[in-house]
């Protein structure tokens, strides 16, 4: 069994899409082993996107990411890194896999509905951050 960590974004939140996310997490046979609506802080959203910090849209994507809640979630599954990464589609909505999440629910490469940890070290890092307590 591996775990992976899952946002609902901003834009699925306040589209109230969540829902209809949380049913395709289910159906794909996740478990779901943690789960709550938050709002990002600074520091949360400094660590997730570290990697990302010399980017152009740097700036822009953090304050998308605390603008309004989103909802986190580790997620259990086998190849559960693996699994989310396929169900959420290509990053950019307009190149993802029809029926997937960012096909379904993303509005472009910022608003995209969905993150997910791209590898087992990157979940074990995001999970930490986000679920101390797991
Ligand atoms: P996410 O999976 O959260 O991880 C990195 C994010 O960077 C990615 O989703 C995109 O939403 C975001 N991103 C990538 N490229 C761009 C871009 N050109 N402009 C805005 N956001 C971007």
């Amino acid at each position: 069994m591996e775990r992976t960590f899952a946002i609902i974004k901003p834009d699925a939140v306040a589209a109230k899409n969540a829902g209809k996310i949380i049913d395709m997490i289910e159906a794909a046979g996740f478990n779901i082993v943690g789960m709550h609506k938050i709002n990002m802080s600074q520091e949360q959203a400094n660590e997730l996107y570290k990697e990302h910090s010399a980017r152009s849209f740097f700036g822009e994507m953090v304050a998308a990411m605390m603008a309004s809640p989103i909802i986190i979630l580790a997620l259990e599954k086998e190849n559960a890194v693996l699994a989310w990464r396929d169900l959420m589609g290509a990053t950019n909505p307009k190149d993802a896999a029809a029926g997937t999440v960012r096909a379904l629910y993303g509005a472009n490469i910022g608003a995209n509905a969905a993150h997910g940890s791209d590898s087992l070290a990157s979940a074990a890092r995001e999970l930490a951050i986000f679920f101390p307590a797991l």
